[in-house]
């Protein structure tokens, strides 16, 4: 059969015709297999599968090429290229003893070498197909090159802008974090992840990680189990259902013990409750760092503890094939605790098609990277991740005529910016920056002139001057500020979130000019930028936008694209109001203006500058006729909730209808409001489309103070809306 296999592909190859992947060979055949392996194999040669090393390099090279030989490594991770990948795995195939395949392993978070709009901005799409068309092409691409496994999606909840990793998840909420986790999962794995142009995906940081305490990257999480099975496991059981084949453990202390080393995590959710059968691996030297989070007094310990909680593989550091084999013979490990671990990475490594098809085809890596097909979506995805926050007198879209524009600021010509803080293969040489497409929307009569006038942070203001001449001279100024790449992502937290350095004096000085200006943000979390929102007419959220970030934003700008994304995270007015989320309880005092002894702040307004779900259009839509398929449903049934959305503006757009409800009353007080539905269309002028949501007990529901997850009788309120503030309002009830 093998064979014959190979014959077929190999002839496929050679016709170029598209490759049909051969499906992974059945569940139980595959048991079968690893049954037969198991029996072969030593126990070093068991603890090696858990172990996935960074990418050998200089210093150590040969000894992990001699490490490869004995069949004592599961993965690399980093190592990119299709011939150097074919290189190791030859090694592993045609010299160890039992020809174990190799797991090669990136971070492939937003694109591999074409780069997309950062996960958040993705989310601002609030388009599951969109996201799963820039994964797929992220898995294609990645795959070609070599990498059969990605460190992604990153699908952690965080209410907290301070955390620099926001920039990689889908915001706040655990409906939307749900659909997006989806999304990214079919995206990489397809329905068949052993096929040529598909990936492992990864679902992390397995979890909590995002309830970090003061937004500081790495600290403790301690959080009760309501709130962990309400807000941050949702995303992770979505990844699951979707059938992702990996998880990666957080270093985070979770209500005191770490998520590396947590059997009420790795085992009672995700295997007994989840039925999760692929593997865990640990973040990047999360299991040694268990004697620092002070549960394991010794490497031995942090293994016992790890492995013992239903952690399988060890990400760079080596203490299971250190201390396993004393663990097991001292009795403190048991030998079904090593097989239950590798035969999890075995079953996923059959599940890849490694053993079978172990190679890359090293000819597509040439044709596939970054082809213009790839880079078309880039810039599609680009102009539908962004979020229209102001445009007074309808400023824009601008005009092509133009006599002169002024595109000003830190991040209008910045390479770097827009590729994000988790580039993997990315190149700033491939980024189109703002000015350059700018440039490429208008015509020759149009004078475009650039002024950077300040850095990011630091620097001076002594380039205000040139920047202020210039916006004299123009007829628009286009203002591109925010953060670099590097003030989000890991280990990038922030106490501010205003513009860093002299950023907004620079909007200041401008906007002295009395210039027409639009501020363009490019930056990975919420920012305060409230001097903004009052003072400048038009804000376009940008976030980092990828490779095709210039041409999208001018493809909006100029009203090629009318901006129709949505907030995924709520924008506070300072810092002080974090953390700050649309789902938040209701307190026994809601906040009241004019009643003093309510929930609220002597110096500043306890409403957010900008609140999740919300985004403007070019044009204007009209929700109406909101219906609901009956006032009373059992517990069991389904309701159907419609209305109407009409496009009552003069030129075609989308708006994304969005479904809340609130349970006014339960057992375990509920959010004053959640998201349970949302749908983005398009619509023309003139248009009007009925919206259609089913409301069950999957919606319904919430986990009791028994931790049941159950629908529970009483008044329900529903509201549909263009964002979470507002919207027309029904009620129904639950009987008995
Ligand atoms: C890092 C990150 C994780 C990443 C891993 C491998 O520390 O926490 O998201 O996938 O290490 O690079």
């Amino acid at each position: 059969m093998k064979a014959v296999a190979r014959a077929l592909i190999l002839y496929l190859i050679i016709a170029k015709l598209p490759i049909i992947a051969l499906p992974a060979p059945p569940h139980d055949e595959i048991e079968r297999k690893i049954d037969a392996l198991l029996k072969q194999m030593t126990l070093e040669e068991k603890l090696g599968q858990l172990q996935l090393f960074d990418g050998p390099n200089d210093d150590n090279y040969n000894e992990r090429i001699e490490m490869i030989r004995k069949g004592l490594v599961g993965g690399f991770m980093n190592v990119l290229g299709a011939r150097r990948v074919n290189e190791l795995q030859r090694i592993a195939v045609e010299q160890s003893r039992l020809k174990i395949p190799l797991l090669f392993g990136f971070d492939v978070i937003h694109g591999y070498r074409t780069i997309f709009p950062v996960p958040l901005g993705e989310a601002s799409s609030w388009d599951p197909a969109t996201v799963e068309r820039t994964t797929s092409v992220a898995a294609a691409e990645a795959r070609a090159a070599g990498i059969n496994w990605v460190f992604a999606p990153m699908v952690d909840i965080t209410r907290d802008a301070r955390w620099g990793r926001i920039v990689e998840g889908a915001g706040e909420d655990p409906y939307l974090g749900a659909e997006m986790a989806r999304a990214r999962v079919r995206g990489f794995q397809g329905t068949d992840y052993s096929a040529p142009d598909r990936v492992l995906a990864c679902a992390k940081h397995f979890v909590a990680y995002g309830a970090a305490e003061a937004g500081r990257d790495y600290n403790t999480t301690d959080l009760s189990e309501w709130t962990l099975r309400q807000i941050y496991l949702p995303p992770f059981k979505a990844a699951v259902e979707a059938g992702v084949g990996t998880l990666m453990s957080a270093f985070n202390d979770l209500n005191g013990v770490p998520a590396s080393a947590n059997p009420f995590t790795l085992t009672r959710v995700l295997r007994g409750e989840w039925k999760f059968d692929g593997f865990v691996v640990s973040d990047y030297t999360a299991v040694p760092e268990l004697i620092a989070h002070g549960l394991a007094a010794n490497e031995a310990e942090a293994v016992y503890y790890a492995l013992g909680a239903g952690l399988d593989m060890e990400m760079v550091s080596h203490l299971f094939s250190t201390h396993g084999p004393r663990l097991i013979k001292d009795g403190k490990l048991t030998m079904e605790q090593i097989d239950e671990a590798v035969r999890r990475i075995l079953r996923i490594k059959f599940r890849l098609g490694l053993f079978d098809r172990p190679y890359v085809d090293e000819a597509r890596e040439r044709t596939l990277i970054l082809n213009p097909e790839h880079v078309k979506v880039a810039r599609e995805a680009a102009a539908r991740s962004m979020v229209l926050l102001k445009n007074e007198n309808n400023l824009l879209p601008l005009s092509k005529e133009l006599k002169s524009i002024a595109v000003i600021g830190p991040l209008a010509d910045d390479r770097n910016a827009p590729l994000g803080p988790w580039h993997a293969a990315g190149r700033p040489e491939d980024v189109v920056t703002l000015l350059a497409g700018v440039r490429a929307k208008v015509g020759p009569k149009t004078k475009v002139m650039y002024a950077k006038g300040c850095e990011i942070e630091g620097g001076s203001t002594k380039g205000f001057g040139e920047a202020v001449r210039l916006a004299q001279q123009a007829d628009v100024v286009i203002l591109a500020v925010g953060e670099s790449a590097e003030m989000s992502g890991e280990a990038a937290s922030r106490t501010s979130l205003d513009l860093p350095g002299h950023q907004l004096e620079l909007i200041k000085a401008i906007h002295a000019t009395g210039k027409p200006i639009i501020v363009v943000l490019m930056n990975g979390r919420p920012l305060t930028i409230g001097w903004v929102a009052e003072n400048v007419p038009a804000i376009l959220e940008t976030w980092f936008a990828g490779i095709q970030a210039g041409h999208a934003i001018a493809d909006v700008l100029f009203g090629d694209v009318n901006p129709g994304g949505k907030l995924p995270v709520t924008f506070p007015r300072t810092v002080g109001q974090v953390p700050l989320y649309y789902n938040h309880k209701n307190t026994g005092r809601p906040p009241q203006e004019d009643n003093k002894y309510t929930s609220k702040y002597l110096d500043a307004q306890w409403t957010p500058l900008f609140p999740f779900g919300f985004g403007l259009s070019y044009t204007q839509f009209r929700l109406t006729n909101l219906q609901l398929s009956a006032t009373r449903i059992r517990r069991d049934e389904n309701l159907t909730v419609t209305a109407e959305v009409e496009n009552i503006g003069q030129r075609p757009g989308d708006e994304v209808v969005q479904l809340y409800i609130r349970d006014v009353a339960a057992s375990v007080t509920r959010p004053v409001r959640e998201l349970k539905g949302f749908r983005r269309l398009t619509l023309q002028p003139g248009e009007k489309r009925t919206v259609r949501f089913t409301l069950g007990p999957e919606q319904l529901g919430f986990y009791d103070r028994q931790m049941r997850f159950v629908v529970e009788p009483g008044e329900f309120k529903v509201y549909v809306g263009n964002s979470s503030v507002g919207g027309l309002e029904a009620g129904f009830e639950v009987a008995d």
